[in-house]
């Protein structure tokens, strides 16, 4: 764990707030409602929850993409809409994303080096040469050999096309990479080799991320602490394996109970916990708890007013009412 340290903070998120206009005047979708967590320097902060619960509204949100609606983002102790155009520029390098089709982000027509080495360019770099040389060493780093750079992505699987992301993103040098589901299109076989890869290059490079996941068992393998999220809001921020192992909220209790991998089979049936009814409009989320309108646990209080996410155990936060009873 020496390689995290806490006391400085890559990002400090401050009651956060995303939402989108709708075709219905004065109705948004409340993709992200409120949410406050730090990532420190050199961790894996696993962010986990079902679809539509805002994990990739927050991760694009985290690396500027989009502007808070509400709340406050400091990247690295600074406020990114308090920099001038240039100093941005400069600025974002440092705060990259990756998305789980690499297809989508790569050129079909663009060989393989030169989407290497096109951020560097648009960054500015106007050394063709060096910049060639940059994408061959970020290339070779994430295991693929030098032939590789004149192929073209058609000619590459889906494995390798995704080590060609994560080189691209490795020329800028950044200190934080925001991993939305990136082994998520791959075979199973290979996301441990693409996992370990990240694992790799975090050591080396002291790198930070951000890994959103609805795979439980990705995340929990992979990440220093867990949060998850519901209908835009945290509900529980923890180590993750006192996350996984003792999960305090109803939600990620229902979560892992679903997970057919860490729960022994014969704990299963009478454990695992069915989760009644559809997630709620992010138009239109219940009052309170986002979550008690599926929750088994859920009691009066649940309506009437939102939990706080609040420090249970050292580290461990959670935002219900009833947690501890
Ligand atoms: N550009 C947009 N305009 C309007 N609504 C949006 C937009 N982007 C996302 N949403 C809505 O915001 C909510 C959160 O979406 P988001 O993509 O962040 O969820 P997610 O947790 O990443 O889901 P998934 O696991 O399916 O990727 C959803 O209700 C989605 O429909
Ligand atoms: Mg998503």
């Amino acid at each position: 764990m020496s390689r995290i340290d806490a006391s400085s903070p890559v990002l400090q998120v401050r009651d956060l707030s995303i939402e989108f206009p709708t075709q219905q005047r004065h109705v948004t979708v409340k993709a992200v409602n409120g949410v406050s967590f730090d990532v420190y320097a050199g961790e894996t902060f696993g962010v986990i929850g079902e679809s539509g619960s805002g994990k990739t509204t927050l991760g694009r949100a985290l690396v500027s993409l989009i502007p808070p609606t509400r709340g406050e983002l400091l990247q690295g102790g600074v406020q990114p809409s308090s920099l001038s155009k240039k100093a941005l520029r400069e600025h974002r390098r440092d705060f990259q994303i990756l998305f789980q089709d690499p297809n989508a982000a790569l050129n079909p027509r663009m060989r393989i080096v030169d989407s290497v080495m096109e951020p560097l360019e648009v960054a500015g770099h106007r050394d063709q040469q060096a910049n060639r040389a940059a994408a061959l060493q970020a290339m070779a780093r994430v295991g693929l050999p030098t032939e590789f750079a004149e192929r073209y992505p058609h000619q590459l699987s889906g494995g390798q096309k995704q080590r060609v992301i994560i080189a691209r993103a490795l020329t800028l040098k950044p200190r934080l990479i925001v991993c939305d589901e990136v082994v998520a299109a791959l075979d199973v076989s290979i996301r441990g080799e693409v996992l370990n890869l990240f694992a790799d290059l975090q050591r080396e490079f002291g790198l930070t991320y951000v890994f959103i996941t609805h795979d439980l068992s990705v995340v929990s393998h992979i990440s220093d602490r867990i949060a998850v999220m519901y209908l835009g809001s945290l509900m529980e921020l923890g180590p993750s394996q006192a996350l996984s192992e003792a999960p305090l909220h109803p939600y990620t209790q229902a979560l892992l109970s679903a997970e057919p991998i860490p729960i022994p089979r014969s704990m299963r049936d009478s454990q695992r916990i069915h989760l009644q009814g559809e997630v709620p409009s992010p138009m239109n989320p219940p009052s309170g708890c986002p979550f008690r309108t599926r929750c088994p646990k859920a009691i009066e209080a649940c309506a009437q007013s939102r939990p706080v996410l609040t420090e249970h155990v050292p580290g461990h936060w959670v935002a219900c009412h009833l947690a501890g009873h």
